[in-house]
């Protein structure tokens, strides 16, 4: 039987959070059920630019929450079948279902007992001939640091994906979550650093080509001029672009 002072502590209390936004809520819900843009629409494409501004990147693709941003965003970056991909072994489910659900193989690699967070020399040793990212998962808004990751990506050639679903505007070594590799997941579940009214997730991008494929996976198909199947192998020489945190970002 659960004690009854533990049954009356509620798991998460989100009202001292919205109490004070009260008026702007409902501000914005008017102008919501006036405009009826209830699925994508003039807010989102507000918010996917703000938030990727603040993230340091060009491009943001609102998706139905975290593990959507994981899947679709590893399948807009080239894994799937005929791939692995290096991610921590201490992280939510969620992480190993995104990799899961673009068809590559997932790679669990062992954490520093610390930080709680992937260990770069224990992933060093896990790496196969057909690995072609690593997940960085920034738990607790810890960064992964990123010159280490950067040095690792580098010798070892990887994309690097973010899962920053713990870590909106965290920062660390100068560079902010979500701007360290090709792109990167949040999450917007109600409990989160930022959390929505619902669920909701975003994958920011600082790739044109990523976010256009994401863009027409998170409405329902391809636009023509997009040929290649999304799990179509990347070449381990794929040049990507890494963008360092802009001086002017958003506070
Ligand atoms: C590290 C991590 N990755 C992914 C997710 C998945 O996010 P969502 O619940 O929005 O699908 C979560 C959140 O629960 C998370 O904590």
């Amino acid at each position: 039987m659960v004690p009854p002072v533990l049954s009356s502590v509620p798991f998460v209390d989100l009202r001292p959070q919205h109490d004070p936004l009260q008026p702007q809520l409902e501000d914005a819900f008017r102008q919501l059920l006036n405009r009826g843009d209830f699925v994508l629409g003039e807010a989102l494409t507000q918010f996917e630019q703000d938030f990727a501004a603040a993230c340091g990147v060009q491009h943001g693709v609102g998706v139905a929450c975290g593990t959507d941003g994981l899947a679709l965003g590893l399948q807009a970056c080239g894994l799937g079948e005929g791939t692995s991909v290096l991610l921590p072994a201490n992280t939510f489910v969620a992480t190993l279902i995104g990799v899961m659900r673009t068809g590559a193989t997932p790679i669990l690699v062992d954490c520093d007992p610390d930080t709680g967070l992937i260990d770069l020399d224990a992933a060093a040793d896990c790496l196969r001939r057909d690995t072609r990212a690593i997940v960085a998962v920034h738990l607790y808004g810890q960064m992964v640091s990123p010159t280490a990751l950067f040095a690792f990506a580098d010798a070892h050639n990887l994309i690097i994906f973010e899962d920053a679903a713990q870590a909106h505007l965290a920062e660390r070594e100068g560079y902010r979550a979500g701007s360290l590799g090709k792109a990167a997941a949040f999450s917007f579940y109600p409990s989160k650093n930022l959390g929505c009214l619902g669920d909701g997730g975003m994958v920011v991008t600082p790739d044109q080509d990523v976010a256009k494929k994401l863009r027409s996976y998170a409405t329902t198909g391809p636009p023509a001029n997009i040929s290649t199947p999304s799990w179509a192998p990347i070449p381990a020489s794929t040049p990507f672009k890494r963008q360092s945190w802009p001086s002017s970002y958003p506070t």
